[in-house]
């Protein structure tokens, strides 16, 4: 008897499944909720929706048999382990990945990875063809999957067609280096509607196409004839951005439970409630600058501008890609930083750093917001950085700082924030001590104007305009996607005077105003 698989009129397809099924030590298995933002940000959006999901299960070997989960079709696909190798944690991960990460680690380039990466994206297009009804709308995820689009589209014309790209996308130059290059984006024009994070990333996508591969571009439409195709049958697909949010209202309700409340309040006791608590929480991935983060917390310690247990830093540091060598060697240099900082700036009982290598549950994480004083959200590239936007989203009580750094989708929204460059180390220095100094009506004006933000323009605001756009594709929907010229000008010009204060640092301009620069006694060299 042949067993007929449902099909759906929304299908979601991404790398990895909301959910990932993990082994113990004696073989059993359980599902655990997927790591990274993608997950955190869709599987709000996607709960109780009549929908498929096509992803990875995130262990080699056999899929599991699809099944449901609160009311969503779970659709696992297969990865062998050298598949896991060569398209994973090969061809995403160390080719696409430092490569749209401005080469923070230097791209390697392997035809082998190149060819399991297409047979995997051609596994994915067949698993989404066989779930999707007519005429549905797919919805695909991320860089691990740009060749679906037009793979999809030759299975299925029917289909509605969008991806969304959630790190950044790399300028012509560097997009350049890719062998690939023309294929990857030829992948990628078989959807109706590519969205980004932001305005730059979906600029530097159409300067690809036009400049690099000499595709008639048009505003922000690109317009591509398949080889060996006659310029009638040329489609018209639309690049733009729509930043990427958090569930506003259901982190805000989390964050007011009591339990979360009394947590926060122990996590502080149990830190001896230091007078400021710091806090960074990242993926162990290089893109993060965690190293750098390091430096200028230790040498604020060093300068005697801070001490435990006063102040105090909590670093969580979420396990991620272990098999690639530049996350192993990140782990080896990170635990090496922390013991040394440890081991020269503790007090007997208060850690200058407490550092935990592990994942934690959502509550956990709402009470940990709601715990610290600064947030310290510094990457060197980041796509969006939804960690960010949970800060924001806990600190209904107005408390708390965030210190964000230029590099990330998040900054051009997020213009209440103190912004940094991590690779300024003395502005950064600077920025945090204005952090920890800030006075209370300040920071809650902060606070209230970032949270307004978000709350604005929340997750379902996101995922709404995603898939309007892609409705209306290659026509603009009638609700704006993102922020006008007027809002962007306003937004950029209030940033302006932050940044300037964080490079003055750096000069040897700096006011006087800060403690730092009193107790060195010289400007900072
Ligand atoms: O957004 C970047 C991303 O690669 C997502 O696709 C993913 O959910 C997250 O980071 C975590 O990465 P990984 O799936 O490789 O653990």
């Amino acid at each position: 008897m042949t067993v007929v698989a449902p099909t759906f009129d929304l299908v979601v397809a991404a790398n990895r499944l909301p959910v990932d099924l993990v082994f113990d030590a004696d073989g059993n298995s359980t599902w655990q909720r997927s790591p990274g933002g993608l997950v955190a940000a869709m599987d709000p959006v996607m709960r109780g929706r009549d929908a498929a999901w096509v992803g990875w299960a995130g262990e080699p070997g056999p899929a599991p048999e699809p099944f449901s989960d609160d009311g969503m079709y779970l659709q696992p696909v297969a990865l062998s382990p050298i598949e896991v190798q060569e398209y994973y944690e090969g061809f995403s991960n160390g080719t696409l990945w430092p490569i749209y990460h401005d080469v923070i680690v230097q791209g390697s380039f392997h035809r082998t990875w190149w060819n399991t990466y297409r047979t995997v994206n051609y596994r994915f297009a067949m698993a989404i063809a066989k779930v999707a009804a007519p005429c549905a709308t797919v919805w695909v995820h991320d860089y691990q999957l740009q060749l679906v689009p037009t793979m999809l589209r030759a299975m299925r014309p029917d289909l509605r067609i969008g991806w969304f790209d959630h790190i950044p996308f790399p300028p012509v130059e560097l997009f350049a280096q890719l062998p690939w290059r023309r294929a990857l984006v030829e992948g990628l024009l078989g959807a109706d509607f590519l969205g980004f994070q932001r305005t730059a990333d979906a600029e530097n996508f159409l300067r690809v196409c036009g400049q690099l591969l000499g595709m008639a571009t048009k505003g922000d439409t690109v317009t591509f004839t398949p080889t060996g195709k006659d310029l009638s049958e040329g489609r018209t697909v639309r690049a733009s951005a729509i930043p990427i949010s958090v569930d506003f209202k259901g982190l805000d309700a989390l964050a007011r439970t009591p339990e979360v409340k009394a947590r926060a309040a122990e996590i502080r006791a149990s830190l001896g409630n230091p007078k400021i608590l710091m806090l960074g929480v990242d993926r162990l991935d290089y893109t993060k600058g965690i190293r750098h983060r390091l430096k200028a917390y230790g040498e604020l310690l060093q300068d005697k501008a801070i001490a435990p247990p006063d102040v105090t830093l909590m670093q969580v540091a979420l396990p991620s890609r272990e098999h690639i060598d530049a996350y192993r060697q990140l782990r080896e240099e990170v635990d090496g930083t922390v013991g040394r900082i440890n081991g020269e700036y503790s007090a007997m009982g208060s850690p200058a750093i407490h550092y935990l290598h592990q994942g934690f549950s959502r509550e956990e994480m709402a009470a940990m917001f709601l715990a610290a004083d600064v947030m310290l959200v510094t990457p060197l590239r980041d796509g969006m950085n939804l960690v960010a936007k949970e800060y924001v989203a806990c600190r209904h009580d107005l408390g708390g700082v965030l210190v964000l750094s230029e590099f990330t989708g998040a900054w051009h929204e997020l213009h209440q924030a103190f912004i940094c460059n991590p690779h300024d180390i003395e502005g950064l220095k600077q920025t945090i001590m204005r952090a920890i100094d800030i006075p209370e009506d300040e920071r809650r004006r902060r606070m209230k104007a970032l949270r307004k933000l978000v709350a604005a323009h929340d997750v379902y605001w996101w995922a709404n305009g995603y898939l309007e756009a892609l409705a209306s594709a290659p026509e603009r929907p009638h609700r704006p996607t993102r922020a006008g010229n007027e809002e962007r000008r306003v937004a950029e010009r209030a940033n302006t005077f932050n940044r300037r204060a964080s490079d003055r640092a750096s000069e040897g301009e700096g006011s006087g105003e800060h403690r730092l620069l009193a107790d060195m006694g010289k400007p900072p060299g």
